[in-house]
């Protein structure tokens, strides 16, 4: 049989092959059978070569338009079914991905902690408003009229036409004022919130950060209360080896008021740069709570008399990690937050 005979045989083939092509797999089976390079038009193609030179022409027209015609055809179907699916690579000597899992914000857990350790004191969590009067975040807590935080600069007053004093909370000692207006002593709480700062936002200051603050009012309560009390929290909490001072400081709501500093737990007082080479880290403010506020809040401070201290949690976190801009614990950087599951 000559080849143009094989071609012509061929096209009756093709041409059936083509007419009953009614899905993608038909349309597969017609490429692998005459389109790809084992297939029947290459083995024609390859029978040119003995083909004499003068009928190759005819011969290679022929089978010119025969290929044509087959991937019209395949064209077609493809066009109609679609092209064949992928088949799909999967490695599967790859290690499985592991299920991960949501946690809790570093700043919850150390809230979580402060209430659990000072819980096993004795003391109750009491929660206020985010949103505060001038009483009771300055006035009640023995702040003048003209104290300097009343100022724009450092409070966030909230528009309200019928009164000028409402603001957002700037620390959660008006916490404290609420609970002394509505219990009786003994009084023992735990005040954990968010609290608001007009301030520029910066590595060391954010303008919405946690505070916990802690209140004891009782018959006969003294400075060293607050001293066993917060020396035996920072022991469960930071470092049972730690030193701790107290430092007299001032703020107007405790008289005498103070600040207690442990000794760095990363270089034990000889100074780095978490403790910016002091060899000391500040906890937190405390003092005993001021007549006037007493008598503010319906207490007799001639019956009565109590502690108070206040955290900022966001401080906590930032030294006993060493992360050294705050804006981290905000950022939401999985690589941040994942070192706190
Ligand atoms: N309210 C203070 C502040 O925001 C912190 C503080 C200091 C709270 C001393 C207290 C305290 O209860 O006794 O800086």
């Amino acid at each position: 049989m000559t080849l143009l005979e094989t071609i012509s045989l061929l096209r009756t083939q093709i041409e059936a092959d083509i007419s009953g092509l009614t899905s993608r797999e038909d349309a597969e089976r017609f490429r692998l059978t005459h389109l790809v390079k084992k297939g029947t038009l290459q083995s024609c193609v390859d029978g040119l070569r003995s083909v004499p030179k003068e009928d190759k022409p005819v011969v290679g027209k022929a089978l010119n338009e025969l290929r044509a015609l087959a991937e019209a055809g395949y064209q077609e179907a493809l066009d109609t079914y679609g092209a064949p699916a992928p088949i799909p690579s999967i490695d599967t000597t790859l290690p499985a991905r592991g299920a991960r899992s949501g946690a809790i914000h570093p700043i919850t857990q150390s809230i979580q902690k402060l209430v659990e350790i000072f819980g096993s004191m004795g003391f109750e969590v009491a929660e206020g408003p985010d949103v505060e009067d001038d009483a009771h975040n300055f006035g009640k807590l023995n702040f003048a009229d003209d104290h300097p935080a009343r100022d724009m600069q450092d409070t966030f007053f909230v528009e309200n036409r019928e009164r000028a004093d409402v603001l957002l909370r700037t620390h959660t000692s008006s916490v404290q004022v609420r609970v002394m207006e509505s219990m009786k002593p003994p009084i023992r709480c735990i005040m954990p919130g968010r609290v608001y700062r007009n301030e520029a936002v910066s590595a060391r200051s954010l303008a919405e950060f946690h505070q916990i603050e802690g209140l004891y009012i009782a018959k006969g309560v003294s400075m060293a209360d607050l001293k066993g009390t917060i020396m035996e929290f920072a022991r469960q909490f930071y470092d049972a080896h730690a030193e701790f001072r107290f430092r007299t400081s001032y703020f107007p709501f405790t008289e005498p008021s103070c600040e207690i500093d442990m000794s760095c737990f990363l270089c034990k007082g000889d100074g780095c740069r978490i403790c910016k080479h002091s060899g000391w880290l500040e906890i937190c403010g405390a003092g005993m709570v001021h007549p006037n506020v007493l008598r503010a809040c319906g207490i007799d401070p001639e019956e009565y008399s109590g502690f108070a201290f206040g955290f900022g949690v966001e401080r906590v976190v930032l030294m006993m990690t060493g992360i050294d801009d705050i804006r981290m614990l905000y950022d939401n950087d999985l690589r941040v937050l994942g070192q706190f599951q």
